[in-house]
């Protein structure tokens, strides 16, 4: 699983999720949170135009994982799509992510998967991307539809390391949050450059990703706070060293409502317009499942394998090699272990705010 290069903070950044098919069976926090942005996308799908009969149609699905969680929004788009042009006409999908992702885990799911939108669009075809979404990743004017969910927190990169934290929101370190706003909003007008050259015009991509729902001490912070101690805790015991631990990181950042429209203060970006917006919690399944938390095992194994999937390969690209497999195993393994322990004490729902937006490219 490849990692990107070191950073200027010392830290790696953003790694693929956890491989052999992990991420998919553990993110059905971020799947039971996708329905309003589904109805979304559903909207647009009614709303772009559609490029000549000729011509191929494009959905473009950016930061897809192992591609479990795209099946529904992707269907759906198709289901809108479909009775606007009639039967046969061929549409790609483009699922993007990182060059180290778990493609095979994708593509059995696409061929495999019983809610796999190919089983019930077999005129739609598969491929993969492997590249960053902060560049251009399709040819211009190429994408009718875009879709990106639970993806645009990551970061391209760690500005500074976190002295007191694995997770900026969780610092109170000044200087540290307003590096990582920094390279937040840098990274944003990234992504929105690229799309506004990929999406044709009258295009759409809908987005879903954690932000700051503005209040100071966010109850899903305390995952990262759980992760933060079951690492200090395998430095004290030894098995990490203190170099380890240090360039330890989760590159995400929770951009406010503001922070994401202030590309668009002149309105247009590049040619992209905001067409919707919105913040919104994202439910908490795992509290809801186990009895609001009276089951306390379930709960806390929910919640740390949520996190052992989706950011422990991140966190052990800190770990020095001299190990090899084995170590970063038991890395995984002692590090889940301890989070279990923590989140057992401290059980309360654990609802995400969410960022949807709807964006728009212009006639050009
Ligand atoms: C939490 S997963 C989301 C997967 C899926 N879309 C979902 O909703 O469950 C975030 C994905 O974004 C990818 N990602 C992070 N930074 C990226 C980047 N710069 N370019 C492309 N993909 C990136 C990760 O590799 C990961 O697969």
């Amino acid at each position: 699983m490849a990692a990107e290069p070191d950073r200027p903070g010392g830290s790696v950044a953003a790694a693929p999720m956890e491989g052999n098919g992990a991420y998919n069976r553990h993110s059905s926090v971020q799947g039971s949170a996708l329905a309003p942005a589904i109805a979304k996308l559903v909207e647009a799908a009614a709303a772009v135009p559609l490029p000549p009969p000729a011509a191929s149609l494009a959905i473009a699905d950016y930061g897809c994982a192992q591609g479990h969680n795209s099946l529904r929004p992707i269907g759906a788009a198709l289901a809108a799509l479909g009775p606007r042009f009639g039967e046969g006409r061929a549409v790609s999908v483009f699922h993007t992510d990182l060059p180290g992702n778990d493609w095979a885990a994708l593509f059995d799911t696409i061929a495999r998967d019983p809610a796999s939108y190919r089983k019930r669009f077999p005129q739609t075809f598969a491929a993969a991307i492997g590249g960053s979404f902060f560049t251009q990743l399709l040819p211009a004017d190429s994408v009718t539809l875009g879709w990106s969910s639970w993806a645009l927190h990551w970061l391209s990169a760690v500005p500074v390391s976190i002295p007191d934290h694995l997770q900026v929101g969780c610092s109170r370190d000044a200087g540290v949050r307003a590096a990582f706003a920094a390279q937040a909003a840098r990274d944003w007008e990234s992504f929105l450059a690229a799309r506004a050259a990929e999406l044709r015009p009258g295009g759409r991509i809908v987005l879903l990703f954690r932000a700051d729902g503005g209040t100071a001490t966010e109850p899903y912070l305390g995952i990262f706070d759980a992760a933060w101690r079951a690492v200090l805790e395998l430095e004290g015991s030894g098995f990490l060293s203190a170099g380890e631990r240090a360039h330890m990181v989760v590159p995400t950042y929770h951009r406010s409502l503001e922070e994401i429209r202030a590309p668009f203060a002149a309105g247009d970006f590049h040619g992209l317009a905001i067409e919707h917006d919105m913040l919104a919690l994202g439910e908490d399944p795992i509290w809801r499942d186990t009895g609001q938390g009276a089951d306390a095992a379930s709960y806390a194994a929910g919640w740390a394998s949520f996190f052992r999937a989706a950011a422990f390969p991140t966190l052990a690209g800190a770990l020095d090699d001299s190990g090899g497999p084995g170590r970063r195993h038991e890395f995984f393994d002692r590090a889940e272990a301890a989070m279990r322990t923590y989140l057992a004490q401290d059980r309360i729902n654990r609802a995400m705010p969410l960022a949807c937006l709807t964006l728009m490219r212009r006639e050009r």
